[in-house]
């Protein structure tokens, strides 16, 4: 089902809102960065390879853990501040939603905004985008749905800006900010900012605290974390035919104090060699692919990378153990437009 769908891809991290010209997206990417990243000395992997259609609904469930308090924290948080957070958004809004997942944090948002106009959902797990919008359209007849199928750190190709009839807000909840390296979260930041000129970014992020309870959460004691982890190998072993020996790849999941950052890894339990698309990569034991960084922030480096990348950030709501953050940023209007 592709009807009011469109794609987004290619090199820079730039805006444009002309859907027509939009291609394809490439489908040889991972297989070019899987083959880049085992060639590397540390071996490493975008986490955004963890999302196909498995991957997804395996961060479902982690969100229902109970070691997983981001989820919960966020949910609670915009529950006790939406009419406020509604408030300050104004009636007819659009809302454009990065890496949307299933969708169940912005219901809240809309349940208590004042007629909103348009929602974008922009995701790279694309079965599990269309599903989640269409589950959107019903819950939400009189809002015009149009899910983004793209990756965000690529050039972004939002739908055409209507005659403005209420404030173009973003939302970026669940702390995936976090899974960016700082210079490329600043360059998202930066996008963001001219995507929404003249409009507002709600950020939900996860804050520093005590490395046990994000040991804890990052280490689910079902192994659905494992799991999520090594979907990545699976969806290798299954979209790139890739050899993978999936249970010879242990879950790790650590802090790192100086980083300030939980980092996961994917550890070879023995000496092995992969192959992949033609060329064959060597683990020694103990070595590790790494999956993915999750940087926790503080509230003062926050504003450093919003004012940064162009934003004035406006007011914050915080959980009382202080455990999360979400931020009002306002993205000034372009010049063009000024
Ligand atoms: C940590 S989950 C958060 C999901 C949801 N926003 C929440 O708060 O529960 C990250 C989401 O971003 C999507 N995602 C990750 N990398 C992406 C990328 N480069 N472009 C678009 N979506 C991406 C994933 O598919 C996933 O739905």
């Amino acid at each position: 089902m592709k009807d009011n769908l469109a794609y987004a891809t290619t090199s820079a991290s730039a805006v444009s809102s002309d859907a027509d010209d939009a291609p394809d997206l490439p489908p040889k990417e991972f297989l070019r960065d899987l083959k880049r990243g085992l060639a590397r000395p540390q071996k490493i992997i975008s986490p955004k390879y963890f999302y196909d259609a498995q991957g997804s609904s395996l961060f479902d469930r982690i969100c229902d853990l109970p070691e997983y308090y981001p989820t919960r924290t966020e949910m609670a948080i915009l529950h006790k501040h939406a009419r406020e957070i509604a408030l300050h958004i104004g009636p007819h809004a659009e809302i454009i939603e990065f890496g949307s997942g299933s969708m169940d944090k912005v219901r809240v948002l809309l349940d208590a905004l004042d007629r909103p106009r348009r929602y974008v959902p922009i995701d790279i797990s694309e079965s599990h985008l269309l599903d989640a919008a269409q589950r959107m359209r019903l819950a939400y007849p009189a809002l015009e749905v149009e899910p983004l199928v793209a990756d965000y750190t690529q050039v972004l190709v939002l739908p055409p800006d209507e005659p403005p009839q209420g404030r173009r807000m973003g939302f970026f909840p669940g702390s995936t900010l976090g899974n960016f390296e700082p210079q490329d979260a600043l360059l998202f930041m930066q996008t963001c900012a001219k995507a929404l000129a003249g409009g507002a970014l709600i950020l939900g992020v996860d804050l520093v605290k005590n490395p046990d309870l994000l040991h804890a959460a990052y280490n689910d004691a079902q192994g659905v974390t494992a799991d999520f982890n090594r979907n990545v190998l699976v969806r290798a072993n299954r979209e790139l035919g890739a050899s993978f020996q999936i249970d010879q790849f242990a879950h790790s999941a650590f802090y790192n104090a100086p980083y300030q950052r939980i980092e996961m890894h994917l550890v070879s339990t023995c000496q092995q060699t992969v192959s992949v698309g033609g060329a064959t990569f060597r683990f020694s034991e103990g070595e590790t692919l790494h999956t993915e960084n999750s940087y926790k922030f503080t509230l003062d480096g926050l504003h450093q990378l919003a004012l940064r990348a162009g934003f004035t950030p406006g007011q914050n709501w915080i959980d009382s153990d202080h455990t999360f953050c979400l931020l009002w940023l306002d993205a000034p209007p372009s010049r063009s437009h000024a």
